[in-house]
C-alpha cells in the first residue's frame, strides 16, 4: 500500500510502540518521584499477538522504521518474542529500542540474536550522584555502564546516549557525557528539556538551549556537522574530527522539527498518539478487540492520519495550548 500523508503533507514513516508503562526509573523530566503511579493491568496492555498485528498494518501504510520504547521495554517478560517477530516482517529498514539501560547488559545478546538492530541508552549524568538523583534515587550507575558496553560488543551499534539537560541541574555533566561517547566509539545526544507530560513543573528558563551546549562541547571537542542520516531525523548530528562517534542535538524547544515528523505513538494500551505533546489518542486496540478486520483498522489509522494537523513544539509558545492537559511521556515512549 502506498506512503498516506497528513494534512501538513508529512508521511507515516516511524512507528513508535511502547511496550509497557511501568519503569524501574523515576527520572524527575518524566515521572517525578513525589508522585504516586498507578499502571495498566495486564489486559490493558497491548499482548504480543496484537503488537506483531499492529506491527503488520502499520507496515502496509509504508512504514519503515519501529522503534521499541515504554516505559522501560526490558521490564517486558516477552521483550526478546517481540523483537524476533517483528524482525520477521518484511520490509522494515530499522528495528531499535530505546532503553534506560538498567537491564540491558543482562539483554543484549539475546535482543541482538531475536534481530534488534540497535540501541538507545538514556544516559543524564556520568557522575554517579548526579545520575542518581536524575534516574530518581532508583538507577544503578554500574549497570547502565554495563549495559551500554555489552550491548556495544553484541553490535548494537551505532549505539546512541540520550541525555537531557537541565539547566543548573547537570549542565555540568556535559563534558563527561562527551568524553565518555568518544571512549566508546558512541554518539550521545542532548535532548532540550521539554514540557512534555503534566508533572515535570517545566519553565522555559530550564533549557540549556543546543545552541549553548554546542558552544560548551567546542571548548574542549572539534566536531564537525555531519548530513542526517535520513528525512525528519530529530537530532542535528556532528562527528568528532579526530574518533569514532559524535554529538548530537535535539532541540525540540529553541529549533522546533514539525515540519518533518513522521512518527506515529503507539501508546501500551494500543491507543494512538500523532504527537508527543497530544491531550489524546485513538483507542485502536479495542477497535481491534472487537473484532475489526486489517482492512478496517487501516481505513481508521488512514483516517487519523489524513486529519492530522499537529505541530506542538512550533506552536509552544502560544498561552492556549500550552495549557492543556498532555499525555504522559511513559505511557508513549519519548
Ligand atoms: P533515531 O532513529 O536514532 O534518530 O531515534 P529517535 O530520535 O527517533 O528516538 P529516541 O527515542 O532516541 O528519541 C530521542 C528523543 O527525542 C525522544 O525520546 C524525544 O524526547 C525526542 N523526540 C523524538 N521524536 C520527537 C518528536 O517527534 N517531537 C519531539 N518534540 N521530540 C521528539
Ligand atoms: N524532556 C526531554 N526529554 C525527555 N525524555 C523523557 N522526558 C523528557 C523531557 N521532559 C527522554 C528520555 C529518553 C527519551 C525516551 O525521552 O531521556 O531518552
Ligand atoms: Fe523511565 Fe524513561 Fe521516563 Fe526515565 S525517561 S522515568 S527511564 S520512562
Ligand atoms: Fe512531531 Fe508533535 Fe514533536 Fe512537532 S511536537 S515534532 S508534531 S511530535
Amino acid at each position: 500500500m502506498a506512503e498516506i500523508k497528513d494534512s501538513l503533507q508529512r508521511p507515516l514513516k516511524d512507528l513508535r510502540i511502547s511496550l509497557t508503562d511501568v519503569c524501574n526509573f523515576r527520572c524527575t523530566y518524566c515521572m517525578p518521584p513525589e508522585y504516586d503511579y498507578k499502571f495498566l493491568n495486564e489486559k490493558q496492555r497491548m499482548s504480543f499477538e496484537e503488537i506483531i498485528r499492529f506491527v503488520r498494518i502499520f507496515k502496509q501504510l509504508a512504514v519503515e522504521r519501529v522503534r521499541l520504547t515504554g516505559g522501560e521495554p526490558l521490564l517486558r517478560p516477552d521483550i526478546e518474542e517481540i523483537v524476533a517477530a517483528i524482525a520477521e516482517v518484511d520490509g522494515l529498514k530499522d528495528i531499535a529500542l530505546t532503553t534506560n539501560g538498567q537491564l540491558l547488559a543482562k539483554h543484549a545478546a539475546r535482543l541482538k540474536a531475536a534481530g534488534l538492530k540497535r540501541v538507545t541508552v538514556s544516559l543524564d549524568a556520568v557522575d554517579p550522584f548526579a545520575f542518581k538523583k536524575m534516574s530518581g534515587g532508583r538507577g544503578s550507575y554500574r549497570s547502565v555502564m554495563e549495559g551500554i558496553d555489552e550491548a556495544i560488543a553484541q553490535g548494537l551499534t551505532p549505539l546512541k546516549i540520550n541525555s537531557v539537560i537541565e539547566n543548573n541541574v547537570n549542565e555540568e555533566q556535559v563534558l563527561p557525557l562527551v568524553r565518555l561517547a568518544k571512549e566508546k566509539g558512541a554518539t550521545v545526544r542532548f535532548i532540550e528539556f521539554m514540557d512534555v507530560g503534566n508533572k515535570n513543573n517545566w519553565h522555559k528558563e530550564d533549557v540549556l538551549s543546543s545552541k549553548e551546549i554546542l558552544k560548551l562541547i567546542e571548548t574542549e571537542f572539534d566536531v564537525i556537522p555531519k548530513d542526517p542520516a535520513f528525512y525528519g531525523e530529530v537530532a542535528s548530528h556532528y562527528k568528532f574530527k579526530d574518533g569514532e562517534g559524535g554529538v548530537g542535538l535535539i532541540s525540540s524547544v529553541t529549533q522546533p522539527f514539525c515540519s518533518s515528523c513522521t512518527r506515529g505513538r503507539l501508546s501500551a494500551q494500543g491507543h494512538l498518539y500523532t504527537c508527543l505533546f497530544a491531550t489524546e489518542g485513538t483507542d485502536l486496540l479495542t477497535s481491534m478487540r472487537n473484532g475489526a478486520s486489517d482492512d478496517e483498522m487501516l481505513e481508521l489509522i488512514q483516517e487519523i492520519w489524513y486529519k492530522r494537523k499537529d505541530r506542538y513544539s512550533e506552536e509552544r509558545f502560544n498561552q492556549k495550548q500550552s495549557r492543556r492537559g498532555k499525555v504522559e511521556m511513559f505511557h508513549i515512549g519519548g
